[in-house]
């Protein structure tokens, strides 16, 4: 089996992590209540649907749920927004999520409550340092994560996200075909231990993530021997080693929710841990530890940019069309057939399971 070669870029994620803040917004009394009201008001008139990460304040997700909304993974997110029928999909999340919206559904108004939230492993990958990584490499399959720009995307042959990448790329191996995967260099790293694919991995990784620490995951471990472990393949493989679950952040709340186990431990971010309370009240969720030994901790196990998006942001963007999300439409009819390869794909494999079932 061949091992995955990392390119030498920068690895830029200390650098990010100083540039992001966590902005995660504090309410007057009465306050949500009357933005929660307002919202739906909002919703309701101009014919808009919210799409919210599982990642995203609780509030969003409650809302999100009780308008007709969504709350899921980016696949999902993706999908949902494509097929609804609203004329205006809010985006609660990350700006590539937005733009991905707007790049499957260009009639559509896409709206988000803070622009300025974007994700590490996008700022990690700059569109033309990229082309010149795949000019020099013209004999490889380009597959890249859906956390990147529109461009990095358009420059791809596939997009995949986390739910579906183990599979993209086993297929692709199975053609023959040898991969360059960017940006994040764990998920790389996991994706070529599951299929064995010829893989060159660009140097990106998740802020959040990549704090997940594998020696004090294994002691938390000791003290919880029945506790099932869930990790996010964003995180690094000292900690995916231990994983009784790996997946995207629907598998991992769908094990929670599916398995026997009275505890979790969980390595993702904690926003998800709304939807597994919600679904399983009783069940005891653990954070996997993210500060080493003698470390001053810079993680909280929570995206500083996810939390970004608060109630009076969303009302804000609802009450004056702010935040819209534009898109360059050369860039987006190019990174149209990238992502439109992975939902044909996603739409094969539902296809075959319900055929086998
Ligand atoms: P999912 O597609 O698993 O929701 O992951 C998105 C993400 O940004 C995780 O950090
Ligand atoms: Fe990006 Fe990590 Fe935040 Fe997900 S959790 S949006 S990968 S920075």
């Amino acid at each position: 089996m061949s091992k995955p070669q990392l390119i030498d870029v920068p690895a830029r994620p200390v650098m990010f992590r100083e540039q992001a803040y966590t902005a995660a917004e504090t309410l007057a009394p009465g306050e949500r209540e009357a933005l929660m009201a307002r919202a739906r008001e909002l919703l309701k008139a101009h014919n808009a649907v919210l799409v919210a990460h599982y990642y995203t304040a609780a509030d969003l997700q409650l809302l999100a749920d009780e308008t007709g909304g969504y709350v899921s993974d980016s696949l999902d997110m993706a999908r949902f927004g494509k097929e609804h029928d609203a004329s205006t999909l809010v985006v609660a999340g990350v700006r590539f999520m937005g733009e991905t919206a707007k790049i499957l559904s260009p009639e559509k108004r896409v709206l988000m409550p803070d622009l300025e939230a974007t994700c590490s492993l996008d700022l990690g990958c700059p569109a033309d340092e990229f082309a010149a990584f795949c000019d020099a490499h013209p004999d490889r399959t380009v597959v890249v994560y859906a956390n990147t720009s529109a461009a990095v995307k358009a420059r791809a042959d596939w997009v995949v996200t986390s739910s579906i990448a183990v599979d993209v790329v086993r297929h692709l191996a199975e053609r023959g075909e040898k991969i360059l995967w960017a940006p994040d260099r764990h998920l790389g790293e996991y994706i070529q231990r599951e299929t064995g694919a010829d893989m060159l991995l660009w140097n990106g990784s998740c802020i959040v993530h990549e704090e997940f620490k594998g020696r004090e995951l294994a002691e938390l471990r000791e003290q919880h021997p029945d506790a099932v472990v869930l990790v996010h393949p964003e995180s690094p493989m000292a900690v995916v080693e231990q994983a009784d679950v790996v997946g995207s952040t629907s598998k991992l709340l769908n094990a929670v929710k599916t398995m026997d186990a009275k505890t979790f431990i969980v390595a993702t971010d904690r926003g998800i841990f709304h939807k597994m309370r919600e679904a399983n009240p009783e069940k005891v969720l653990l954070e996997a530890p993210t500060a080493g030994r003698g470390a001053s901790c810079g993680s909280c196990a929570h995206c500083p940019w996810m939390a970004m998006n608060g109630l009076r942001s969303l009302v804000h963007c609802l009450e004056t069309g702010a935040n819209e999300i534009f898109v360059d439409p050369d860039i987006a009819e190019q990174a149209r057939v990238s992502l439109g390869r992975m939902l044909d794909f996603a739409r094969a494999q539902q296809r075959q399971v319900l055929g086998d079932a």
